[in-house]
């Protein structure tokens, strides 16, 4: 894995070397760590039982435990007394956690410091020292974590909306820790450029041709961005070089027909209702803090990008599928046999492959870039979740 320090420092010399003007996104660049005040996905919450659970956000040390009622709880991962990790404590006391070395022991709620076992009932400590808590809420199998000083909002609000009350439906996905900050894994999600050319000899896209190249424009519609494309073209001849198709005799070339495709996978004879209710304005769109939606006829995939450090990032990748009865079963299944490992896997891994290998910047942006461009606007704000009364 990278080193960070290296990686700042990379970057420090290159900003010395590239001189004043070469940042045109300062809210962005101060960004590397995450953005606070945000809803952060971080682990399933079946992962948390009885243990406290260590989770690395923003960075920051948290650990996770469930409270005497069975609510997830967050507390700073780090004892006041001489700072060992909480989490390699234990839960004497309902509702408490106990520091491993001298017993310090706060409350799971609110992070106060309720008993010192090695200091005897009376201990004068108690209710003089707490650790940071930080509220945490249980949605779609999921532990969100409120990471920041300021009074959450609710976590419906920051959802994509169309997740806040969904009708019934299957879901399956992946948590991975993977090397690369947060910021490109966004933006390689996000690419126009991409997807087409990388992604072409990944199996998910095997029996599929993809275009060659696109005209594409980026809308935003209130805090999302949509990539929406405008003419597709499959092949396209280089002059003096020849032509560059990916055509092949096995491959389907989906038929898109205009009004019924949400996007460049096209060709499904029927959208979702639900789906296609949300009219959504282009098939991928993105969000911050790192929420990208791409929105597939029959379900829709999502990746949160939650930083853990400036080097590092938590890919939570899960699929939705909005139907009832035996048919959620099916495309769980199909989940488990095809979609985890050739999407959340293969495909995946070619992205996570490439953004491990981003040395960027300097950088030299091109006319597909306006995606990467949009979203580091993004950052300077408004931010309406947080705005919001
Ligand atoms: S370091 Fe935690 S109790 Fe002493
Ligand atoms: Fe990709």
């Amino acid at each position: 894995m990278a080193d960070s320090a290296s990686i700042s420092d990379r970057q420090q010399a290159k900003k010395v070397r590239l001189g004043r003007g070469w940042e045109p996104w300062p809210e962005y660049e101060a960004a590397a760590t995450g953005l606070m005040d945000y809803w952060y996905p971080v682990a399933w919450a079946r992962a948390l039982k009885k243990k406290p659970l260590p989770v690395k956000l923003c960075g920051r040390d948290l650990m996770l435990l469930r409270d005497e009622d069975g609510t997830a709880r967050a507390l700073h991962d780090r004892c006041v007394h001489r700072g060992v990790k909480l989490s390699l404590g234990k839960q004497w006391f309902p509702g408490t956690i106990s520091c491993p070395y001298h017993g310090w022991t706060y409350r799971l709620r609110d992070g106060e410091l309720v008993a010192v076992i090695t200091d005897g009932p009376d201990s004068r400590m108690c209710n003089r020292a707490a650790v940071q808590a930080y509220p945490v809420e249980e949605r779609l199998g999921l532990l969100w974590v409120f990471m920041g000083e300021a009074e959450p909002y609710p976590l419906n609000r920051q959802l994509p909306e169309e997740l806040v009350q969904p009708p019934a439906f299957a879901m399956g996905g992946r948590i991975e820790e993977r090397s690369g900050n947060w910021r490109l894994f966004a933006e390689n999600g996000f690419d126009e450029g991409h997807a087409k050319y990388l992604h072409r000899t990944s199996i998910w896209r095997i029996m599929k041709v993809m275009p060659t190249w696109n005209l594409i424009h980026i809308e935003k519609h209130g805090r999302w961005l949509y990539r929406i494309e405008d003419e597709r073209f499959w092949e396209a001849e280089f002059p003096g070089l020849g032509k560059w198709t990916n055509s092949r005799w096995w491959k389907i070339k989906p038929h898109i027909k205009q009004g019924r495709s949400l996007g460049n996978t096209g060709g499904a004879r029927r959208n979702n209702p639900y789906i296609e209710a949300q009219n959504f304005p282009g098939f991928a769109s993105l969000a911050l803090p790192g929420i990208l939606r791409i929105a597939y006829p029959n379900f829709i995939h999502y990746e949160f990008y939650v930083p853990i450090d400036e080097s590092h990032t938590r890919y939570v990748g899960f699929m939705v599928q909005f139907k009832k009865g035996l048919s959620r079963l099916i495309f769980y299944l199909w989940y488990l046999t095809g979609i985890r490992w050739m999407f959340h896997g293969n495909f995946s891994g070619q992205d996570h492959w490439m953004v491990a290998n981003t040395d960027a910047p300097p950088e030299r942006l091109y006319r597909p870039d306006e995606s990467l461009i949009e979203w580091r606007k993004l950052f300077a704000g408004p931010h309406p979740l947080r705005e919001k009364p």
